[in-house]
């Protein structure tokens, strides 16, 4: 790796690509402030329209590396309101609001997240002054979806989830119930203008069979075909976007050519119609990596290549693997690409199995 490019990805693992002398990740940092700083003033417009006051931190059109904004309501009740205004704008929540998940996040919790997607997706955080109980547990006993999801207690029985968490993890960790099912993380896309970049570095012909681990809205295979005229397969296991991918594969006249399962790109076995897969694709949470391309190297026939990519630093993970990581930058996406290549025998087990993540 060049000195320049390990100057970049250093940069980006810090999130201070912003601060960088370089002219070209200054451009890309430039156009992503400009594009947050328009969609929070659409938001503000939004939630004002609404009678929902929101206010900014600084500048938001500043120069950053990440699609993301924060906005400060005054209180929970706002946050909850805002989130169901902007769900009539194409924002979705990370999480479930509803149900018993509403006074768990209004008493323990003091911040929302809520996405939108076109070409990039962006996050908003949405933040209130915390309840007084908010801030006085620790992280790991805050109930979450997962928690919701294994118990649906009537919204009345939200207090019970405090037990059901700690009962739900220890299952998981003896082996008793299988680990909770979105451990890949929240849908965020690959920025459009990165996916030829990073079809590229995968080296994506016509005979190959392109699979996306957590395949979201399929942008990454439905470009891949379209453009390359290899065929695709998608694994997501959040319904929606199963819909969704569903839909604009059907749209785009590709259904031929990409399947959509929807699924556990988690399990320890990948579904049969990823076993013709010559290039796999991984864009999910850093702890996540480890494990899920271990089992993907583990399975993939030699000559297949593995790409993932992240802003964050991959934990130890990898390093006699051959992985060969650059930075990519274009247009409205900043990243840090890795490929590695299965060799001649199949890989070497990856024996890191990372955090799993509560
Ligand atoms: C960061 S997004 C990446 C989306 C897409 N690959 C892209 O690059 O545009 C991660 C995706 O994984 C999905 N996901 C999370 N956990 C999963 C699991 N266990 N199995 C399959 N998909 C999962 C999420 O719903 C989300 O769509």
């Amino acid at each position: 790796m060049n000195s320049t490019d390990a100057r970049l990805i250093d940069a980006i693992h810090q999130d201070r690509l912003a601060d960088l002398d370089h002219p070209e990740a200054h451009d890309v940092c430039r156009a992503i402030g400009r594009r947050v700083a328009a969609e929070v003033a659409e938001v503000v417009a939004i939630l004002e329209a609404d009678g929902i006051s929101a206010t900014v931190d600084g500048d938001p059109s500043a120069p950053v590396q990440r699609h993301s904004g924060t906005l400060h309501l005054t209180a929970a009740d706002k946050a909850f309101a805002a989130v169901r205004a902007l769900g009539q704008h194409g924002y979705r929540p990370w999480e479930p609001i509803g149900g018993p998940a509403e006074p768990v996040l209004r008493h323990f919790r003091d911040t929302l997240t809520v996405a939108r997607t076109d070409d990039v997706t962006i996050t908003l955080e949405l933040c209130w002054p915390p309840s007084t109980l908010g801030g006085r547990l620790p992280a790991i006993l805050i109930p979450n979806e997962n928690d919701y999801q294994a118990v649906a207690l009537p919204r009345s029985l939200w207090p019970l989830y405090l037990v059901v968490r700690p009962l739900r993890l220890l299952a998981e960790r003896l082996g008793l119930r299988p680990a909770a099912g979105r451990a890949l993380g929240p849908f965020l896309s690959t920025p459009t203008d990165l996916i030829k970049p990073l079809l590229d570095l995968a080296d994506v012909g016509a005979d190959d069979t392109l699979v996306d681990l957590g395949c979201g809205d399929a942008r990454i295979l439905r470009h891949a075909v379209a453009e390359r005229g290899c065929r695709g397969v998608g694994i997501e296991a959040d319904p929606f976007l199963v819909g969704e991918a569903r839909r604009l594969v059907a749209e785009e006249g590709l259904d031929d050519r990409i399947v959509v399962v929807e699924g556990d790109a988690n399990a320890e076995r990948l579904p049969a119609e990823a076993s013709e897969g010559s290039v796999f694709f991984l864009f999910v949470p850093a702890y996540a990596v480890p494990p899920v391309a271990g089992r993907v190297l583990a399975q993939a026939r030699p000559g297949s290549r593995l790409i993932v990519h992240e802003q964050h630093p991959l934990p130890d993970f990898a390093t006699d693997t051959g992985m060969v990581s650059v930075p990519l930058l274009s247009g409205q996406g900043v990243t840090v690409a890795h490929r590695l290549d299965v060799p001649d025998g199949g890989a070497r087990p990856v024996t890191d199995e990372g955090d799993q993540g509560p």
